[in-house]
């Protein structure tokens, strides 16, 4: 038996195929799925919104969790929710300007409270000062300026009476004893919260018109690495809650964190999060979406000063592209509903630059192998227009930059930003590769681009 797994062990890593990754729910093909995701990975950007009452907070959306507070303790952010100065079409102007092409915002996060009128609970948006429902203007912005609509719904729920104790939750930070979660899990009942879920997804993807992104927030079962006390699967009902999902909406783009790893159509797409550049060349080949921010936090955090560069946010960007994936960006509004000064300043920025040189990320991947990376540079590709980008991290200011083995290989090459020719030819010492000439004077941009054009 035991020499029997370990041949179709040994098969499976010939073969390259994952060995427990063969279970589908579905019967999508993989010609299908690629379709149906076409839109997503042709946008290459996209911005994430975390807005709750930890934004009045202001000191991180886990905060109920870092600071051990009770649902009593923490109703202050709930009778005190009034952003005044809420306007989702600001937002979406702001993201489509930096030029990204779809909206993820939270519509329940950790904490439980909904920014939508639903049926199910109290805990909502309706019930605050803001007397409204905020998914629905946010919807209906973000649709209007001609961007994708996406929903991030948090699996974990620290308010909800029937959600058990894990490790993450507020309650038992303090005292971790199996007592403590024993007193606490007395009358909880997971059945109940997993029905709440149902519930409010079949509101969220009912109600509000054609939904093209869900982004379910997470799971963390690591098979008795915490002592059984992360969840996972079985206690979001993840099988049936994603069919459901499907069911309502054929066409939803849906991320990897229901912890159905070993179905093959778990999930559209993979979540790297937070990691850095380096790190996303090992994605190289998958399917998916960095998510970052732009300090350390997703809700709005006042005094949190490690806010990236407008070259590290481009660098994200660009190797994210690079490397066959998409970035998402996020923004944490104040409790007043806005943008704040750090996350408009970066966004206006961005927009500069994706103005000049977007063409070099959407629809654009990683360069065919042929084409080696010219010295402390990043190339993305464009299989349709067949035109090869070369941002350019290091300007050799006045001089000139190699293209490795790209002799007879391109056509034109011109700055992207202003399509200005730029001249090459042939090295000296080696034809095989190509010489190309820049001017003195950088263009204005903090990474510029070249765009070749291809034979
Ligand atoms: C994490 C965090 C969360 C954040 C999310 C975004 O799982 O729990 O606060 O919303 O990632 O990727």
């Amino acid at each position: 038996m035991l020499k029997k797994l370990k041949l179709i062990f040994l098969l499976a890593l010939i073969s390259g195929s994952p060995v427990f990754a063969q279970k589908q729910s579905g019967t999508e093909t993989d010609a299908q799925k690629q379709k149906r995701m076409e839109w997503w990975t042709d946008s290459r950007f996209g911005m994430f919104i975390h807005f709750g009452l930890y934004s009045g907070a202001a000191r991180h959306e886990w905060v109920k969790h870092n600071e051990h507070l009770s649902n009593e303790q923490y109703q202050k952010y709930f009778d005190q929710f009034n952003p005044d100065y809420f306007d989702p079409t600001k937002w979406a102007k702001e993201a489509k300007a930096a030029g990204m092409k779809y909206m993820v915002m939270t519509t329940k996060h950790h904490e439980g409270f909904c920014l939508f009128d639903s049926k199910y609970t109290d805990y909502k948006s309706t019930n605050t000062g803001a007397k409204r429902d905020l998914v629905r203007e946010y919807v209906n912005a973000v649709r209007a300026q001609g961007l994708k609509v996406g929903f991030y719904y948090s699996l974990l729920d620290w308010h909800h009476p029937d959600y058990t104790m894990d490790d993450a939750h507020p309650l038992v930070q303090v005292d971790t004893s199996q007592a403590n979660y024993d007193r606490l899990n007395k009358g909880r009942d997971m059945a109940k919260y997993r029905q709440y879920m149902r519930n409010q997804l079949t509101e969220l993807l009912t109600n509000y018109g054609k939904i093209d992104v869900l982004w379910l927030d997470w799971s963390w079962d690591k098979k008795g690495q915490r002592r059984g006390r992360g969840k996972g699967a079985k206690d979001w009902g993840s099988v049936e809650l994603l069919k459901l999902v499907r069911k309502l909406q054929p066409g939803i783009i849906v991320n990897n964190r229901l912890d159905l790893n070993e179905y093959k159509d778990g999930a559209d797409f993979e979540t790297p999060e937070q990691v850095s550049t380096a790190e996303l060349a090992k994605y190289h080949g998958k399917t998916w979406e960095t998510c970052q921010t732009f300090s350390g936090s997703w809700g709005y955090y006042r005094d949190e000063n490690t806010w990236k560069t407008h070259r590290q946010l481009l660098d994200l960007l660009i190797t994210s592209v690079s490397n066959g994936g998409n970035l998402i960006l996020n923004v944490g509004p104040t409790a007043r509903g806005e943008f704040d000064y750090r996350a408009t300043r970066a966004l206006d920025s961005l927009a500069t630059w994706m103005h000049a040189n977007n063409r070099a990320i959407y629809n654009c991947t990683f360069a065919p192998d042929t084409y080696k990376v010219p010295e402390n540079d990043k190339l993305t590709y464009n299989a349709k227009t067949k035109r090869l980008y070369v941002h350019l991290y290091d300007y050799p200011a006045g001089g000139t930059i190699t293209l490795p083995g790209y002799a007879g290989k391109i056509k034109y090459a011109a700055f992207l930003n202003d399509a200005s020719e730029l001249l090459y030819k042939p090295s000296a010492t080696n034809p095989d590769d190509l010489i190309l000439t820049l001017p003195a004077k950088k263009p204005l941009y903090e990474i510029p681009v070249v765009e070749l054009t291809l034979n």
